[in-house]
């Protein structure tokens, strides 16, 4: 468990530190080997050719003092002589101090590869007590050698004792692993847009936005991808459409029989049964009346950026006008796009019920994090909780009574939640603080 637990951890971590988008971790697995290769290869090289290399320089630079010091002659003269040919032909500057004595120091100052060639080839060829000084690496090394009457000191040019080429190799590699970097990260974008593309047709198509133009384009993988949310797409709308369709078609046929029975029950005498029946055709007319008139506003409305706050106010002076006591509380200019008949219709239900229900009505607009929210609040008597999700159903009412001064047909909240779906919202029924019933609609920014 506690295994289990760790390796989620360290999984965890692992996760936050990789690159989330599609373009950043494409090019990590293009980069990665790559970068390993360049360690690898650097490595080996480092360790062979480099090493070979300064090795034989440093055994080139032994051997040449190794020479010298054999050959020295005592008189000073001959010596300046010998340290001129030198200086000329090997390129070392060489000083002799007669009675000097090195120092018991370790024989080198600084440790680099290079120092433990030169000393080793030191230790072989000259065969005396030394000491080295690469501290100023970058123009000369220093070299003392004790002799037996004085020390003798060699300054060897630094391009004696070090490659050049090494460090320009390193260089073409690290330089052509970065421009093969640019290039991925510019291939990878295009082949990464696609996709994003496709994600963004989902999603606005999700929020009821029409995509229409969007073009398949990319990998065989993503083409297919877009190709099959293309027909996905397609099939959905077709299938909704022919849904509302068949039902306003049935409810159309529906009006003739009802028209018939209205007139065959005027021809009949007033008895009581003949009262009932003429109320149940009167309310089936408006079931179906206000059905048809849904289903025709199901259009196909275009989606437009519009002014949220605005479009409340709209619905909202309109009740005002009627004699509703309604306060608003928005946030100005808060640009949504939406399709606005649908979503007028959709306030308008919303706040037509607390007009009917309610005294009072407050009205709420505000951006929350992911979205806006739109709280219709009334001071009412509000719908229990167990009945919140029931009075979503069509032709549902709370009132059994079903008398059309009370209420409508029952289908307002059904389109008033029909309509913020469709653009990916959502529509709740919660207490209100202000004692009634507060409509909660939702949508996505
Ligand atoms: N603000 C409200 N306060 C109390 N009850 C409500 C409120 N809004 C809706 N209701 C109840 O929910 C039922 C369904 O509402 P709705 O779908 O709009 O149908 P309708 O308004 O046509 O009756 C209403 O009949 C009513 O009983
Ligand atoms: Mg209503």
């Amino acid at each position: 468990m506690a295994i289990t637990v760790g390796s989620n951890m360290t999984m965890g971590w692992l996760r936050r530190l990789l690159p989330r988008s599609l373009l950043g971790r494409s090019v990590m697995i293009l980069v990665t080997p790559l970068l390993l290769l360049q360690v690898v290869t650097t490595s080996v090289f480092y360790e062979t050719h480099w090493d070979t290399v300064t090795k034989r320089l440093a055994r080139g630079v032994a051997g040449d003092i190794a020479t010298v010091i054999a050959v020295m002659p005592i008189d000073p003269a001959e010596r300046d002589k010998l340290f001129a040919v030198a200086r000329n032909s090997m390129q070392l500057s060489l000083t002799y101090v007669p009675g000097a004595h090195l120092p018991d120091l370790p024989t080198t100052i600084r440790e680099t590869l290079v120092d433990e060639n030169l000393n080793n080839a030191l230790a072989e060829f000259v065969q005396r007590k030394f000491l080295t000084d690469t501290r100023s690496l970058e123009t000369t090394v220093e070299i003392y050698v004790q002799l037996p009457d004085g020390v003798l000191q060699v300054a060897v040019p630094r391009r004696r004792l070090f490659s050049s080429t090494t460090y320009l190799v390193i260089l073409w590699m690290v330089g052509s692993s970065l421009a093969l970097f640019a290039v991925a990260v510019l291939f990878m974008r295009t082949q990464v847009r696609p996709v994003r593309r496709l994600a963004i047709a989902a999603e606005a198509f999700g929020k009821g936005r029409d995509s229409a133009d969007f073009r398949i384009e990319g990998a065989s993988e993503v083409r297919q991808a877009a190709a099959a949310f293309n027909q996905m797409r397609d099939r959905i709308r077709r299938q909704i459409a022919q849904r509302t369709e068949m039902l306003a078609g049935v409810s159309h046929d529906l009006r003739t029989p009802l028209t018939r029975m209205k007139l065959a029950l005027a021809m009949l005498r007033d008895a009581p049964e003949v009262g009932d029946l003429r109320a149940d055709v009167a309310e089936m007319e408006r079931m179906v009346g206000g059905y048809l008139a849904f289903a025709r506003g199901e259009g196909r409305e275009p989606a437009v950026e519009t002014d949220l706050t605005e479009l409340l106010r709209e619905v909202v002076n309109a009740a005002v006008r009627e004699g509703a006591a309604v306060e608003t509380d928005a946030e100005p200019n808060l640009r949504v796009t939406l399709r606005p008949e649908a979503m007028r219709r959709c306030l308008a239900n919303l706040v037509g019920n607390a007009q009917r229900h309610a005294l009072r009505i407050w009205t709420t607009v505000a951006r929350r994090d992911d979205g806006v929210e739109i709280n219709i609040d009334d001071d009412g008597p509000g719908i229990p909780p167990d009945q919140r999700e029931d009075v979503f159903r069509p032709f549902f009412r709370l009132d059994p009574s079903r008398n059309p001064e009370t209420g409508g047909i029952g289908l307002g909240l059904t389109i008033a939640r029909d309509v913020a779906r469709s653009h990916g919202g959502e529509l709740t029924l919660l207490d209100s603080p202000r004692g009634g019933l507060r409509a909660q609609l939702w949508l996505p920014a």
